[in-house]
């Protein structure tokens, strides 16, 4: 067992987290890890979708530059402003937002001056305080705000996860990714203080392979966990072709299954039920 794996471990107390107590107005969600390809997009998208099916109204926020998730709401990959002015001090999200065409979904679109917001940020005396001050602006129009991230743990993700109400990392069930999450998970811990905000789960389960399988199994013993797994699924992989989410575009897949089951438990754990 990796030494990182042990410490968090130790440091996790037994049982599922419980709802976690907001004192602010939107529950901000972060999809994040330091792994790229592997749903963090995908899930961002559809859970997006199910909390605004659910009465939720829903900012989106992409703050990977690749635009992934502006693309999947057929957005124009344009920030308005762009990073400097954005994370500069005084702008309100409300000057970024775009509405997408499904209701109660609003997104802050991604452009390429995102490429510069780890820099920003890291220059910035304050990091913190910018995001956290961006998010309690956007509580007075917003129930949940989805993060999407780009993979790594750099300034922009320390930011977040210092902000966030919960820190869902989707996990392919292959050895280097569970090893990539302790590392992540390590990361967050020492940030936050605790696992308390880390939410991973298993995403792109291939149930043929019996290496998924097992590290499946093993996975769920693990109360770290969700219990919700998303499975690989051509629904999904459709996504970006349709720019629909899936949830809406095939809501009898595996997959939809999948997130609908990994919404109820975002929304248990942050009051969103
Ligand atoms: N459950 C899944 N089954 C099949 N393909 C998936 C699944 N989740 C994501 N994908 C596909 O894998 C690729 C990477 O997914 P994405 O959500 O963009 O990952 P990330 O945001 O972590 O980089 C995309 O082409 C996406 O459609
Ligand atoms: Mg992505």
């Amino acid at each position: 067992m990796l030494p990182e794996r042990r410490a968090h471990r130790a440091a996790q107390v037994p049982g599922r987290a419980p709802p976690i107590v907001h004192t602010r107005g939107v529950r901000t969600i972060a999809v994040t890890g330091m792994k790229g390809g592997v749903g963090k997009t995908a899930t961002a998208v559809n859970l997006a979708a199910l909390a605004a099916e659910a009465g939720r109204r829903v900012l989106v926020w992409d703050l990977d530059p690749q635009g992934a998730a502006t693309f999947c709401f057929d957005l124009r990959s344009r920030l308005r402003g762009g990073a400097e002015r954005l994370f500069g001090g005084d702008r309100d999200l409300r000057a970024v937002v775009k509405e997408s065409s499904i209701e109660r979904i609003d997104v802050v679109p991604s452009d390429v001056s995102l490429r510069d917001a780890d820099v920003i940020l890291h220059g910035s005396a304050k990091p913190k305080r910018i995001l956290r001050r961006l998010l309690s602006g956007a509580g007075k129009r917003y129930d949940v705000a989805v993060l999407d991230l780009a993979p790594g743990i750099g300034p922009v993700t320390g930011a977040v996860v210092d902000v966030a109400d919960l820190l869902l990392v989707p996990v392919e069930p292959a050895p280097l990714a569970v090893r990539a999450y302790d590392r992540f998970a390590a990361f967050a811990i020492e940030r936050t203080g605790g696992p308390e905000l880390l939410a991973p789960f298993l995403s792109i389960v291939d149930r043929r392979k019996p290496l998924h399988r097992r590290i499946e199994r093993e996975l769920h013993a693990d109360p770290r966990f969700l219990n919700a797994s998303v499975p690989l699924s051509s629904a999904v992989e459709r996504l970006a072709d349709e720019q629909t989410p899936t949830v809406l575009s095939a809501p009898r897949s595996l997959a939809a299954h999948g997130y609908r089951d990994l919404w109820a438990e975002v929304a248990e754990r942050t009051g969103l039920d």
